[in-house]
């Protein structure tokens, strides 16, 4: 192993494609980046499953290959999934993931044990098919025998944290999103677990993130909030990963008695987000160059949708192909293009895949907008963030200036800086951010196209409720 670096902060990032690390110093430089692939299963129709072992074995790798020794390591993850372990903490049976949606009946059963009032006044939330608990009545109901030997459950990136530190631990942020967590108090809550029937000795410790032993911890999107320097009130974060995300900190605990939004605990302690999430975001594109353009990468892509202008003549793609949360919470929703003619090719098809998306996006600024949060700007980081095409439809179509930072290492920048502020190198994340975010250029948006994408959003807007009536359950 190279001499490490003295003050190397580690952020790993257990996602869904692969885990991601990234070693930093006290001033937010990159020291080392190293990835990590692993399968995702999807075993039938609208679920989707990973086998924890390759988290942990993507983490030692992912570390090995930093070549660097922390001072202290920071850890983010996939939110949502359901890991679930006997007594002796042996995994019982593939993790189900936050885009798994088979989860259908078991919200229902919830909003009705519940009640959906009680519900977003306990949670914040509504029961969405990707969240934990409905998770564990599926199991409940289908795979009994797994259920009776239950006796811990953890989420993704704890699963890490207990294989590498053993350490049974959560944080607030993440664990504001099984739905079984009483959010305004940031505290296990005890009546849904009364009126789920879940044992509360299954569930890990919760601590604020930069407290968790061993490793400072949080979901991945207040994880990527923390490192696109989202820590209070101001920018918004919009990640263009596998799933989309807009994400504001609240000034204050507020729930949207819809629940459209998610609201939940942020990585800084005492604070709350809210945020909207698509579930197929640079996810659409994926699925696009797999099945439609094999054997070209993105770039020839982008290259073909940049000679369409915007809206490309008509063509509008909605991007429910996994379902969709914000803002419609239908795991039966579905994508379509639509407006097809003989004269578009495959470029207009891409260009309206980029387009689709950041109109999902829109809806979710909107409703943002409605809780309290006054978008000026944009923070935008992902997979997507590095086409200069799609950032400038995303800046037209919200109406944003779209910042990009300096390091472009998502969620596990942000778990780094969440390990300087548990190792004490930084006072609290309002100074980690200080000393290491660093915007390095803005996109800001295109007045004509702006315009343009007015009324495709329009139009947009209007294809879920016209083509409900057609989709399969
Ligand atoms: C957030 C969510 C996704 C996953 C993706 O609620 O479900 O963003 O965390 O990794």
């Amino acid at each position: 192993m190279q001499p490490a670096a003295a003050d190397a902060l580690v952020g790993l990032d257990i996602g869904t494609t692969g885990v991601k690390a990234v070693a930093v110093s006290t001033d937010g430089s990159v020291l080392a980046r190293a990835e990590s692939p692993y399968p995702l299963s999807m075993p039938q129709p609208g679920w989707a499953e990973q086998d924890p072992h390759d988290w942990r074995r993507g983490a030692e790798r992912a570390l090995e290959d930093l070549r660097v020794v922390p001072v202290a390591m920071g850890l983010s993850g996939q939110m949502h999934g359901l890991v679930a372990l006997d007594g002796a903490d042996r995994v019982l049976r593939p993790a189900i993931l936050w885009n798994d949606q088979r989860t259908a009946a078991e919200c229902a059963e919830i909003e009705s044990r519940v009640g959906l009032e009680r519900l977003i006044q306990l949670t914040g939330n509504r029961a969405l098919t990707g969240f934990t608990a409905p998770k564990l009545l599926w199991l409940r109901r289908h795979e009994p025998d797994v259920y009776s030997r239950i006796e811990s459950i953890l989420l993704p990136k704890d699963y890490v944290r207990l294989r590498l530190l053993g350490e049974h631990a959560i944080d607030v942020a993440d664990a504001s999103g099984t739905l079984l967590f009483d959010v305004a108090r940031r505290r296990w809550s005890e009546e849904m677990l009364d009126a789920l029937e879940i044992p509360a000795s299954w569930l890990p410790p919760a601590f604020e993130s930069p407290d968790v032993p061993g490793a400072a911890g949080a979901g991945d999107q207040a994880a990527a909030a923390v490192g696109v320097g989202v820590d209070r009130p101001g920018p918004v974060s919009v990640v263009l990963g596998t799933s989309g995300v807009v994400f504001g900190a609240l000034p204050a605990f507020v729930v949207d008695p819809e629940a459209r939004a998610h609201v939940f605990c942020h990585a800084v302690p005492d604070g709350w987000h809210a945020m909207g999430v698509m579930l197929s975001a640079a996810g659409s594109l994926q699925w696009f160059r797999d099945t439609l353009a094999s054997g070209d990468g993105y770039e020839a892509l982008l290259v073909e949708a940049e000679r369409w202008g915007p809206t490309a003549e008509g063509v509008s793609f909605l991007p429910y192909l996994a379902g969709e949360r914000t803002p419609h919470a239908d795991p039966n929703a579905r994508g379509a293009f639509t407006g097809l003619s003989m004269r578009h090719d495959r470029g207009a098809l891409v260009r309206a895949v980029l387009e689709g998306v950041a109109y999902g996006l829109r809806d979710s600024v909107e409703i943002l907008r409605q809780l309290g949060v006054e978008p000026t700007v944009g923070r935008v980081s992902g997979g997507g963030a590095r086409s200069a095409l799609w950032v400038r439809i995303l800046a037209s179509v919200l109406q944003l200036p779209l910042e990009r930072t300096e390091v472009d290492a998502g969620s596990a920048f942000g778990a780094a800086l969440l390990a300087g502020v548990s190792a004490g190198v930084f006072a609290d994340v309002h100074e980690a951010v200080a000393r290491c975010v660093r915007v390095t250029d803005v996109v800001e948006p295109d007045p004509t196209w702006a315009a343009a994408y007015d009324g495709g959003y329009d139009r947009f807007r209007s294809l879920y409720p016209a083509l409900r009536p057609l989709e399969a359950t």
